[in-house]
């Protein structure tokens, strides 16, 4: 079953929100959805969402969480307490967090860390900028970024969501081929931490894309098979676009 995950960024307050997931909720009991639905609004309105989703199939995640348990930490907010307030998945290493907020591998590890002791899922994001697609060292990076993985030893369940930082927003997607190739690469790199022992998945990593995915592109991208879901950024804000894609 694929895993579709809605990413609403820092885009709607509460009230929008509760309209936006309590439609969805409703679209979701009426519809058929061969998918694993997550939402993930942000932090002030993560306990609104979960009441709407109370008896729903549609599953809640957070985007970011703090790499501390508790303690002094100002702003921060812990797996744990997400979990607390009804998330299942938590979004870690996301482009703009790495860029925006100087995130670096080790930060990205402990985060990881504390999402997985929480006992919630991570989606670890990875992805090139333009620059590094153009010059050719696309999976150098992404294996770079893999590498927060290693070591971590025993997950129970992850996502990595292949993210190219140049289709994030843009409207440009890479193509069918280069999609399937990164994410056969991505495979086969978790495959190596595993056979090293570095790692150990109890159950198969998915691997979802992200970047642009709208209802036109969405089915196609779907249709790969190294593709099991997707990231969906701009157009999950929008409601008649995103029962498009989960259709
Ligand atoms: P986008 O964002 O779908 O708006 O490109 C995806 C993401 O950043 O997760």
């Amino acid at each position: 079953m694929s895993i579709i995950i809605a990413n609403w960024k820092m885009n709607i307050g509460i009230a929008d929100s509760i309209r936006l997931s309590s439609a969805l909720a409703s679209y979701a009991k009426d519809h058929f959805i061969d998918s694993t639905v997550v939402l993930c609004p942000s932090f002030t309105s993560i306990v609104a969402v979960s009441n709407e989703l109370i008896g729903s199939s549609i599953k809640l995640g957070a985007q970011d969480c703090s790499a501390y348990e508790k303690g002094a930490y100002t702003g921060d907010v812990s797996a744990a307490m997400l979990g607390e307030a009804g998330c299942s998945y938590v979004i870690i290493g996301h482009s703009e967090r790495r860029s925006w907020h100087e995130e670096d591998l080790e930060l990205i590890r402990h985060k990881l860390i504390a999402v997985i002791k929480a006992g919630l899922i991570p989606v670890l994001c990875v992805g090139e900028t333009a620059e590094q697609r153009s010059s050719g060292v696309y999976f150098d990076v992404v294996l770079s970024q893999l590498t927060s993985l290693e070591v971590i030893g025993d997950i129970d369940e992850i996502i990595i969501a292949y993210e190219p930082v140049w289709a994030i927003g843009t409207g440009k997607n890479p193509t069918e081929g280069e999609i399937k190739e990164m994410h056969d690469f991505i495979r086969s790199s978790l495959r190596s931490f595993k056979d090293v022992g570095s790692i150990l998945f109890e159950k198969d990593p998915k691997i979802v894309y992200g970047g642009s995915v709208n209802s036109s592109n969405c089915k196609d991208i779907l249709k790969i098979d190294a593709v099991d879901g997707l990231l969906v950024g701009g157009a999950s804000l929008v409601y008649e676009e995103f029962c498009k894609i989960l259709s």
